[in-house]
């Protein structure tokens, strides 16, 4: 049985590209997203999921896990890359409903979704995890409340899940990686540089990306992960930046 991995946001950008990579490379692919993804390839299987529908997501990782057997794989990987850029206004503009529902797609699923794969993989079997992360995380830019606050929590998730690993009786080979893409061409930096400067006080910064020629296409990005998901001897928990 070949390696297996989900994949979370193939109908577009990064995750499509990491979609790719992992197929290239003889893996698995359970991708998912609220978008067909344009992925034609026996050994890429497309889910059609809204990761804000909390309460649904035990019960996809239920069928994800039989479906796929992960408990049979030599090993095992899940990328959380799917997340939206949120409402890009000053924190005293947010609408509750609207953050709420960022943080269900940046941190609760993502961290529902990493524990379940901790949980369910045995210890036989080798478990990467990379949540896509974001210089937001760790720099505070204004206008970016939601999606900075969402991936910061995130990282920090990551953090302790590793710290969780550590102090574990029993040794897992499991490692959570907090990865930074760089400044990617996808539609999310459409999104950042198309909101007016009025309403995002930031908008400039993503509009200078653009025309300073500053970003990269998601391939690189996505060997990196891919990468890390083939990786032996990591720690439990760690952080990059790519090209960093
Ligand atoms: N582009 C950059 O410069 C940059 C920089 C730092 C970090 N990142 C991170 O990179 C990751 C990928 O973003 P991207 O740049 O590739 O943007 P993107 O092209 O907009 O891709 C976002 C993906 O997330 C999926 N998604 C969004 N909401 C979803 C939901 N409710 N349920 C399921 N899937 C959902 C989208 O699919 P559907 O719309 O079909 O659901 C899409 O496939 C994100 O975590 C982002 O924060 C990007």
């Amino acid at each position: 049985m070949p390696p297996f991995a989900l994949v979370t946001g193939t109908s577009s950008g990064i995750g499509q590209a990491v979609a790719r990579e992992l197929l290239t490379r003889g893996w698995e692919v359970a991708g998912l997203a609220r978008r067909a993804a344009p992925i034609d390839d026996p050994a890429y299987h497309h889910h059609l999921f809204d990761l804000a529908d909390s309460g649904a997501l035990p019960a996809l990782v239920s069928d994800l896990c039989a479906r796929y057997g992960i408990a049979d794989r030599p090993r095992a990987g899940l990328v959380n890359n799917a997340a939206v850029v949120g409402e890009l206004t000053g924190a005293d503009r947010l609408d509750p409903r609207r953050l709420l529902a960022t943080q269900a797609v940046n941190l609760v699923a993502p961290v529902f979704l990493a524990g379940a794969f901790v949980h369910r993989c045995p210890s036989s079997v080798p478990l990467r995890v990379v949540n896509v992360s974001t210089g937001a995380a760790t720099r505070a830019f204004p206008g970016m409340t939601a999606y900075a606050s969402s991936k910061a929590a995130l990282r920090m998730a990551g953090m302790v899940m590793g710290s969780e690993l550590d102090a574990a009786p029993t040794g897992r080979d499991v490692a959570i990686l907090s990865f930074e893409p760089g400044v990617v061409d996808t539609a999310m930096q459409v999104t950042a540089r198309s909101t007016p400067q009025a309403e995002f006080p930031s908008a400039d910064l993503f509009v200078g990306f653009h025309q300073q020629g500053m970003l990269i296409p998601p391939e690189g990005p996505a060997r990196a992960i891919a990468d890390f998901l083939e990786s032996n001897g990591q720690p439990h928990f760690a952080e990059r930046r790519f090209g960093g």
